[in-house]
């Protein structure tokens, strides 16, 4: 295909390769927080895991040639692209990562997937329930050929979570009575934190509710293995104006007076309730307001035979009540999740060699590749997405009409 000067692949000059086989080629767009985080999972998993096949780090994709250059080279990929449309278009790649805020997810993983290519999207999927739509129905057509659409959501990698998910589903706590989630960060507190993209509405969809509530709504329907059916919400915006980020650093040093500022047109904070489709009550707290809260990301869900609870800040360990023991000695026990046979575990170090925030993608990249090379279904889905997107979208809509309590649309 021919390229354009601005959008021709830098290092290496030689035109883009069939990648080997026994290999995934990888092409990535984004390459700042979460480019970094995936960049370290497609790097790793196969040195760690046997994969059936082997990412290869082929293009890694921005809009500034100097900067995703930069990107490359420290991150370790082969070549860089400054439109997402080259980056398709290559023949070394066969799947596109999308690392870029909420606003282009739709485009980029309905063009890839039309283009014939595996996707693995961030989380939010999208920025709309309408976006969610397309994406999904692209994603099923895809399938139909043997493509793969998969979603970000990483924490379901965490060993502590998909133990406690195999708990549950061994039925170790009994009918469901109650799903409490809360994910408290702070750094937002500081009204002269400056207007990012993750502040504006048509960036980022919403605020803390998609960047934050849409992780643990995923884990409750995940964990439980049910769906919201309804919701209450209330959300607030708590400094509705910051300075815009070319005039933050001149505020930081020359005084806030003189600081240009924007409007925030997203939330701060959410909370809101719900029930499970087996009657179950279920709570959620998601804000970037919670001073001393860094990422605190906490579950607790209680059954009729026990209890489980989980913090991302201890994120080796899961506490596990079992209410059929005497109560006399009953009580929270904490269970050290790493042992060879607690998922994930089986490839890393002996027992007690704690893990952290940067495997979870590294078990994503695992998954993502074994879920291709073996044409399993694609887990969690984009219609995993789009369910979490219709949980979102009613806990907005719950909050503008004064915490009505607003049904979920269930999937069709
Ligand atoms: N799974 C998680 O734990 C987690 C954590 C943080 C963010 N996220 C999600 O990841 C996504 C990205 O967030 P982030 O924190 O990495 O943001 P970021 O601001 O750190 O990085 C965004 C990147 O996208 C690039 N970009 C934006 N528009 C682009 C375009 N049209 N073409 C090419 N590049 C483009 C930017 O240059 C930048 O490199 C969001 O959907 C966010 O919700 C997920």
């Amino acid at each position: 295909m021919a390229r354009s000067q601005e959008t021709e692949a830098h290092a290496p000059a030689s035109p883009p390769q069939q990648q080997a086989p026994g290999t995934l080629g990888v092409g990535m767009v984004g390459y700042a927080f979460m480019g970094a985080a995936h960049s370290q999972g497609w790097r790793t998993a196969g040195h760690v895991f046997d994969l059936p096949l082997r990412p290869a780090l082929a293009a890694i994709c921005g809009r500034d040639r100097a900067a995703v250059d930069a990107a490359a080279a420290r991150h370790g990929w082969a070549a860089a692209e400054t439109d997402w449309r080259a980056l398709i278009a290559r023949d070394d790649v066969q799947l596109i990562d999308i690392c870029t805020p909420g606003d282009s997810h739709a485009e980029i993983a309905i063009a890839a997937l039309e283009a014939g290519k595996h996707v693995l999207c961030e989380k939010p999927l999208a920025n709309t329930v309408a976006e969610a739509e397309a994406m999904v129905r692209a994603a099923e057509a895809a399938a139909a050929r043997g493509g793969r659409a998969i979603v970000g959501f990483n924490y379901r990698k965490v060993p502590a979570i998909a133990y406690a998910r195999r708990l549950i589903a061994e039925g170790r706590l009994g009918p469901l009575r109650h799903v409490r989630a809360t994910y408290l960060q702070d750094w937002l507190v500081d009204p002269a934190s400056p207007l990012t993209w993750r502040l504006k509405r048509e960036h980022a969809g919403s605020g803390a509710l998609g960047d934050l509530g849409a992780h643990i709504v995923d884990l409750a329907q995940y964990l439980s293995g049910e769906l919201l059916t309804g919701v209450s919400a209330v959300s607030e915006t708590f400094v509705r104006e910051r300075p815009l980020l070319s005039g933050a650093s001149a505020g930081l040093s020359g005084g806030a007076g003189t600081v240009e500022r924007g409007e925030v047109t997203v939330d701060d904070a959410a909370i809101f309730t719900g029930r499970l489709a087996s009657g179950a009550l279920a709570s959620f707290e998601a804000t970037r307001m919670a001073a001393g809260r860094k990422n605190a990301l906490r579950l607790e869900i209680n059954g009729e035979l026990g209890s489980l609870a989980f913090d991302l800040e201890r994120l080796n360990e899961l506490s596990f009540h079992d209410h059929t023991e005497p109560a006399a000695t009953a009580g929270f026990r904490r269970i050290l999740v790493t042992e060879p046979d607690h998922p994930y575990l089986e490839a890393w170090w002996p027992p007690g060699h704690g893990l952290g925030y940067e495997h979870t993608f590294v078990h994503q990249a695992r998954d993502v590749v074994r879920t291709i090379a073996d044409g399993a279904p694609a887990v969690p889905s984009f219609a995993d997405g789009l369910q979490v997107q219709r949980v979102l979208a009613a806990v907005e809509e719950s909050a503008a009409k004064n915490s009505v309590h607003t049904p979920v649309p269930s999937p069709s």
